[in-house]
C-alpha cells in the first residue's frame, strides 16, 4: 500500500513536481494526499490542480502565531490521513509543537552539502566562499534550522562563470533525483520498523 505524502510549499514546487512524477509510477511507494501552500501566488499550487491533487493555501499572516498556524496545517495534513510530511521549497520556520507531532516524520530538501551552507542563501554563500564542488541534500526535519539525519546528498560542480541561477539550475536537477529517492528509503526504513 502507498504512503500518503503531505507536500508543504512556498514557491515554484519543482520539487513537488519530481515527488508528483515519481508517484505517478506504479511501483512508487507514496502518493501525495494533499499541498499546502502558504502563498496564494505559489506555481506549486497549479502543479497539484494539474495533478489532481488537493491544494490548499494557508496564509500563515491570517494566523496569530506560528504554533496556530501550524496547527492548522497540522489539521489539514490529518484530514488527509497524511504520513509523512516533505517540505519543498517551504520557506517558514515550523514550530517545535510541529516538528514533535511529526517526528522523524518530516523531510526537507536543502540546496548544499549540509552542513555546509545552511540557511536561506546556499547557493550564494557557496558561490561567495569560492568552493569547486557543492549540492543538496535531503534530511529529516529536527528542531534546529537545516540539521537533522542526512538521508542523501548529491555533489554539483562549481564551473568558472557560474553565477547564482547557472548553479542553482544544476542543484535543482540533482534535487529532483535525490528527493524521491529519499523519500523513497524513509518508507522503506519505515516498513521494516
Ligand atoms: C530548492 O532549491 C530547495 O533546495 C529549497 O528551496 C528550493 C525550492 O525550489 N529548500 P522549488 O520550489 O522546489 O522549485
Amino acid at each position: 500500500m502507498k504512503r500518503k505524502i503531505g507536500v508543504l510549499i512556498s514557491g515554484n514546487g519543482s520539487n513537488l513536481q519530481s515527488l508528483i512524477d515519481a508517484c505517478k509510477k506504479p511501483d512508487y511507494p507514496a502518493e501525495i494526499h494533499v499541498v499546502i501552500s502558504n502563498k496564494d501566488t505559489a506555481y506549486g499550487v497549479n502543479r497539484a490542480s494539474e495533478a489532481g491533487i488537493p491544494a490548499h493555501i494557508l496564509d500563515h499572516t491570517h494566523y496569530k502565531s506560528r504554533e496556530e498556524f501550524d496547527k492548522a496545517m497540522h489539521e489539514m495534513l490529518e484530514r488527509h490521513n497524511v504520513e509523512i510530511v516533505c517540505l519543498a521549497g517551504f520557506m517558514r520556520l515550523l514550530s517545535p509543537w510541529f516538528i514533535k507531532q511529526w517526528q522523524g516524520k518530516i523531510l526537507n530538501v536543502h540546496p548544499s552539502l549540509l552542513p555546509e551552507f545552511k540557511g536561506s542563501h546556499a547557493v550564494r554563500d557557496a558561490l561567495k566562499a569560492g568552493v569547486k564542488e557543492t549540492g543538496c541534500t535531503v534530511h529529516r526535519v529536527i528542531d534546529e534550522v537545516d540539521a537533522g539525519e542526512i538521508i542523501l546528498q548529491a555533489r554539483v560542480p562549481v564551473k568558472v562563470g557560474d553565477t547564482e541561477e547557472t548553479l542553482l539550475e544544476r542543484i535543482h536537477l540533482q534535487e529532483h533525483r535525490i528527493y524521491p529517492e529519499a523519500l523513497k528509503m524513509v518508507i522503506g526504513q519505515l516498513a521494516a520498523m
